[in-house]
């Protein structure tokens, strides 16, 4: 009796000691403190499961929306089964995994396994000796030599005998055109020139559908998926069974490497009937230089379409949103324009200063590439004190870093190329001035920076100067109607870019 009595007494004293512990134990999962970096609200096993999925349209706007605000510009992202990730926006933190410690921050072998179906051993997906053999290889492609080729052929062409022709009959009928549909198309054909010497023609006026390029649009899309996947098993297992998405994926990778292979072999026997290398294209470089491996080659040539293809389309279609809305920009930009030949040879492209400009402030507001990361193979302690395991994902936000006050002033949300520009007292000329490539990581930096920069800038300035010397591109959406930033591996404006286009000699 006396033992039932003591037990009895016992509980009743427990219940509420059990009740304070579930309650300050629930309360600090439940309402992380304000000055906790390791926001979003996370809860134990699912980390912060709930808000990634709530807000898994819009991934980018979100995490941007934590680390802008955080103070250090750093947080922590719970995910599911404690894989954290770091995400930052602060400059001396991307310093330090760009370069500062390169070797510890590496693609790493989660994006490897995530992304080998699709990419292989292509540049994108390699560390180490293999990385370094491709970039000295593919350099050469992007001498002032072949730069100059470029855009004198490769996008003169492209923008004279295709682009400028569709949107004159566009004009000429009243018809509404998607211009980031074309953007792209134009894009891919430029990039399949450099990378295989060869024309898909798929900015044709017919707009026509091609294998390839749907295909490869599919692998972006399905592998950019496995990537966010929050239970990466869930993708394994629909591999294993061929099924859904990962069925999709399998059948675009065998079209895209199908056609790779088709290319190679063609490549192979010109290569084999002549002494020398008529075409300059990168697949011919890696040929000659003793790598035959139809497998190794075509991985090469996917990264480097997957570097060229949606990368410079985005920057422009939103480069001529922003453009189209900013009718002062647009005549400083034409002044440039007007200022050089009708056709702008490769220095006087080089020279268009403001338009440059313009372009660096688009692309600050709206990447082409909004996130990429990074995985530690060692442990390491970031410059903000954040500490980072071995195997943890260190994610970079150029998105978040665009839109911070501290870094671009209280007129950041501005479109403003003056920002990247002073006056040459003595020349009396506009001189671009570059902002710290950790402060602003568009194309990355250290020693993995794209490797196609200067190639996109001189693509999208030759654009920019054939568009706009005779068109004026306006927008056919609602007033009011801001458009959707979307991403993948890169970024897109969801649904397309409507416009009508304008004659410039009947607009003015
Ligand atoms: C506005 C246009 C472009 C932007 C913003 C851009 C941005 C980037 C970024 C952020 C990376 C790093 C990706 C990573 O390692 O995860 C990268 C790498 C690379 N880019 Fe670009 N890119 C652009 C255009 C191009 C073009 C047109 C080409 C080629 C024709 C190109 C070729 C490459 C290559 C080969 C790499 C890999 C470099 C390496 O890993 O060593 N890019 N680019």
């Amino acid at each position: 009796m006396l033992e039932l009595q003591l037990s009895t007494s016992l509980l009743l004293c427990l219940v509420p000691l059990v009740f304070l512990f579930l309650k300050s134990v629930l309360t600090n999962v439940f309402s992380p403190k304000s000055n906790d970096i390791r926001i979003p609200k996370s809860y134990p096993l699912i980390g912060s499961y709930v808000s990634m999925y709530a807000n898994s349209n819009r991934v980018v706007q979100w995490l941007s929306d934590f680390v802008k605000t955080s103070p250090n510009l750093t947080v922590i992202l719970r995910r599911p089964l404690g894989r954290h990730r770091v995400i930052t926006a602060n400059p001396a933190v991307v310093q330090h995994i760009l370069k500062t410690r390169f070797p510890i921050y590496q693609k790493g072998d989660l994006f490897r396994t995530t992304l080998s179906d699709f990419l292989g051993d292509g540049i994108f997906n390699v560390d180490g000796d293999n990385w370094k053999f491709q970039r000295q290889v593919s350099s050469h492609e992007f001498n002032t030599k072949s730069l100059r080729h470029f855009v004198q052929h490769v996008v003169d062409t492209e923008l004279n005998d295709r682009l400028l022709p569709i949107l004159s009959s566009a004009a000429a009928n009243g018809t509404v055109v998607d211009f980031q549909d074309l953007l792209q198309r134009f894009a891919f054909d430029n990039i399949c020139k450099i990378a295989f010497g060869h024309d898909p023609a798929y900015l044709a006026p017919s707009l026509p559908e091609t294998k390839f390029a749907i295909a490869f649009e599919d692998a972006v899309q399905i592998s950019t998926m496995r990537l966010r996947s929050f239970v990466p098993l869930i993708w394994k297992i629909k591999r294993l069974l061929n099924i859904g998405s990962e069925k999709r994926l399998k059948v675009a990778v065998g079209e895209i490497r199908k056609f790779a292979r088709k290319i190679i072999n063609e490549k192979k026997q010109e290569l084999g009937q002549k002494s020398s290398l008529d075409s300059v294209d990168l697949l011919s470089r890696f040929l000659s230089s003793g790598h035959s491996d139809e497998d190794f080659v075509s991985d090469i040539v996917i990264s480097f379409i997957l570097a060229g293809k949606d990368t410079t389309s985005a920057a422009l279609t939103w480069f001529f949103w922003l453009v189209s809305n900013n009718p002062e920009i647009e005549s400083e930009i034409l002044k440039e324009i007007n200022e050089k030949s009708e056709a702008p040879v490769y220095d006087e492209v080089k020279d268009m200063v403001y338009t440059h400009a313009a372009l660096c402030d688009s692309m600050r507001l709206y990447p082409p590439v909004p996130i990429d990361s990074k995985t530690a193979i060692d442990d390491d302690v970031l410059p903000d004190g954040t500490i980072v395991k071995k195997g943890m994902a260190v994610t970079y936000h150029p998105y978040a870093m665009g839109r911070v006050e501290k870094l671009w002033g209280a007129d950041w949300e501005e479109f403003r190329p003056e920002r990247w520009l002073e006056r040459d007292k003595d020349a009396e000329k506009l001189k671009f001035v570059a902002r710290d490539i950790y402060t602003y990581p568009v194309f990355q930096a250290g020693p993995r920076i794209c490797l196609g920069k200067e190639m996109a800038f001189l693509q999208m300035k030759r654009v920019v100067a054939g568009v706009l010397r005779r068109f004026r591109v306006v927008p056919a959406v609602g007033d009011g109607v801001e458009p959707v930033f979307v991403a993948y591996f890169t970024s897109k404006m969801k649904g397309g870019f409507p416009v009508k286009i304008l004659e410039r000699g009947d607009a003015y």
